[in-house]
């Protein structure tokens, strides 16, 4: 059962640098585990929270000092080591980011690992061959978190975009991070024949299922989908023709365990090019720790929509 208390720094699992946490946001994962309806936390007790920005309060480790504006995103927090929903967080000093010139805490965090994902996904997709010419994009699950950057993201970058939202009434607000249609998954009217016709140049999915099955059999020659989330389910049933027959490709991203050269270059064209146009219009709520409970609640009950930042500072 989670609940918010007083701890000491020094009962903080271990590490080289102490940040004194200003923001955190509640992603999918962190809701799973806060209600414990997910195994994510490794350990318990153990502070939740994937994600953190603040600033350095000690280190013993020479690249930081005192003051230093700093994020961390994955690497165990809030899953092996004591995470971000809190005042204070103590991390290894390789863990760490520097906060991008580019970006406040607070935007950092608006972003958070659902921003940082959502990068990662359409860089693999880019590396891989991904352009607006291939055709739109389909994001799915596109008021969350990662869904609503990706679409600011996406659009920012030339893409068309096609957000696929199980809630009609987001429509608007879709429509507002410059998604071009949007549509519930039932409207795609995906088929279910081994290979379909061509209607899309690739997919950012966070749903998984028949969703991302369905959107496979659609995607453009050479076309790519990211799979990034199971909101919907884990298992899929799919085809190796689209793969063997179009070129299409299925790729991963893990942030968690993203490397940290990668992870650095990410955050920094997060806080550059990559930066979504509307970042102030995903923030769906700011919550103190005291609410936190309650907050992720409502992220599993589909009751919010983008990011939920949570205040530490209090
Ligand atoms: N691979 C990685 O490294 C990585 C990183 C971050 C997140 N993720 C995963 O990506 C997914 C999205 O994460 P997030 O932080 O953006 O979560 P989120 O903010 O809670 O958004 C999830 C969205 O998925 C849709 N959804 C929720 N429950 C659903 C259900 N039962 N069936 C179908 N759709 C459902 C909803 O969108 P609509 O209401 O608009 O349909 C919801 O807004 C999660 O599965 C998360 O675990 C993976």
């Amino acid at each position: 059962m989670a609940r918010v208390q007083q701890m000491d720094v020094d009962a903080l699992t271990p590490g080289d640098v102490v940040i004194r946490s200003e923001w955190s946001g509640i992603n999918f994962k962190d809701a799973l585990a806060v209600t414990g309806r997910g195994k994510i936390l490794k350990r318990f007790p153990l502070n939740a929270g994937i994600d953190v920005a603040g600033r350095v309060e000690s280190s013993s480790d020479a690249r930081f000092t005192p003051g230093d504006a700093v994020l961390v995103n994955g690497m165990g927090l809030g899953e092996t080591r004591d995470g971000g929903f809190a005042g204070m967080v103590r991390v290894p000093a390789d863990s760490i980011v520097g906060l991008p010139p580019g970006l406040t805490a607070f935007e950092a965090m608006t972003l958070g690992t659902a921003g940082f994902t959502a990068a990662l996904a359409l860089h693999r997709m880019e590396v891989n061959g991904q352009t607006p010419a291939l055709g739109p994009i389909v994001v799915t699950g596109a008021t969350g978190g990662v869904g609503s950057a990706a679409v600011s993201m996406l659009a920012a970058r030339g893409y068309r975009v096609i957000a696929v939202s199980g809630r009609p009434e987001h429509d608007g607000y879709l429509r507002s991070l410059g998604a071009h249609e949007v549509a519930t998954p039932d409207m795609l009217q995906l088929g279910t024949r081994p290979l379909e016709s061509v209607r899309f140049g690739g997919a950012i999915d966070n749903v998984g299922g028949v969703l991302l099955a369905g959107l496979l059999r659609h995607v453009q020659l050479w076309g790519n989908v990211a799979a990034i989330g199971m909101a919907g389910a884990a298992d899929f049933d799919g085809n190796v023709f689209p793969f063997i027959l179009r070129g299409v490709s299925l790729l991963g991203a893990s942030s968690a365990n993203c490397p940290m050269a990668l992870r650095a270059d990410l955050w920094n064209r997060l806080g550059g090019e990559l930066k979504p146009p509307h970042l102030a219009e995903i923030v769906g709520g700011v919550v103190p720790l005291a609410d936190l409970i309650r907050a992720c609640e409502q992220v599993l009950h589909r009751k919010v929509r983008g990011r939920i930042l949570v205040d530490c500072r209090a």
